[in-house]
């Protein structure tokens, strides 16, 4: 994934509150949906598996109404063949604009294509394709989810600065094949290795769910019974893993210290509760920024090819001072 963006980011990709600016190719007019009046926007969505997905379901939903764009959304449940249905569902309805979040990053060209032939825009919003051919898509909205996993690692470095004792780590990875799970993991790995007294002991998917959190984690821990951290992909596997860390007579955030990504209002109340140690921020608020691009690309007009999220860390004390104001 950085391969791709370090391209990407060369050519001019912008952050979200920067000047607007064009990276792109000619965006072109897209489909005849709706002949030059309400613009129609086919959303793709993953599913329902987190809070953070809750939260950008709504974003894009209320951004969309508050836009007059009218939005034809459908629900992948976490599935890759429902999603590719759904874009031909929306190519043979002649949308003028599709959007949607990848469930994994390969196997897009083909639909991609399909697409491009029918002449409708398509936005990528929060994951990113491995697609080589950037012309398959106007622009892609979303996080960089390598610098999380850094973020992530960085924490770690910084707590165990001046230590030589081995660090146990267990990771709970996200959707196998899903960019944030390949990326987090990544940019995770590459800061860590500098030091070998970090040890990732186990590393296994939990498919972003709190379910599979606590599943997974009560496993780690009958294996594994000197686990020192606990990196989780996002806020919910951390939260189910909170619980079976307490179910195994153990002190989350201080037995066992606990980061993970997202910064949904659950998972910022157990990091000010002392339960987890560290969060790095991942903005579900992709809806407003989606709906200006999708006008853009209907108008005809440049947009950037890359839209980068801008985001924060939180401690422990910097979450207790964000919660009052966190909007989801
Ligand atoms: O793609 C974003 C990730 O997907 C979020 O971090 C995770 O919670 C969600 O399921």
């Amino acid at each position: 994934m950085s391969r791709k963006w370090t391209a990407a980011l060369l050519a001019g990709a912008l952050a979200l509150t920067g000047p607007a600016g064009c990276g792109g190719e000619d965006a072109g007019s897209g489909g005849s949906g709706s002949g030059g009046g309400k613009i129609t926007l086919g959303f793709s969505q993953v599913g329902a598996e987190s809070g953070w997905r809750t939260a950008n379901t709504k974003s894009i939903q209320e951004s969309a109404a508050t836009a007059g764009i009218d939005l034809k959304f459908s629900d992948a449940q976490g599935k890759q063949e429902n999603q590719i249905k759904a874009l031909r569902s929306f190519i043979a309805q002649r949308v003028d604009v599709i959007a949607f979040s990848p469930v994994v990053e390969s196997g897009w060209d083909t639909v991609l294509k399909e697409a491009k032939d029918a002449d409708i825009p398509v936005i990528l919003t929060d994951r990113a394709v491995d697609s080589q051919d950037t012309s398959l898509y106007k622009s892609f909205i979303g996080s960089d989810f390598v610098l999380e996993g850094k973020k992530a690692g960085e924490w770690l470095v910084k707590e165990y600065e001046g230590k030589t004792d081995t660090v146990n780590i267990v990771e709970l990875q996200g959707t196998p094949g899903a960019a944030p799970a390949n990326d987090r993991k990544a940019g995770f790995a590459d800061v860590i290795k500098a030091d070998p007294k970090f040890k990732v002991i186990a590393s296994q998917t939990g498919q972003f769910t709190r379910t599979d959190g606590k599943e997974v984690m009560e496993a780690f821990l009958k294996t594994y019974p000197d686990i020192d951290v606990l990196y989780a992909h996002n806020d919910d596997m951390g939260l189910g893993a909170i619980e079976a860390i307490e179910a195994a007579g153990k002190k989350p955030g201080t037995d066992i210290k606990i980061i993970t990504v997202d910064a949904v209002k659950d998972g910022m109340t157990a990091l000010a509760g002392g339960k987890i140690n560290y969060i790095v921020e991942c903005s579900p608020l992709l809806g407003p920024q989606l709906m200006d691009l999708a006008k853009k690309v209907k108008a005809g007009e440049q947009v950037p090819q890359r839209v980068l999220t801008e985001e924060t860390t939180f401690t422990q004390e910097q979450a207790k001072a964000a919660l009052p104001d966190r909007k989801y």
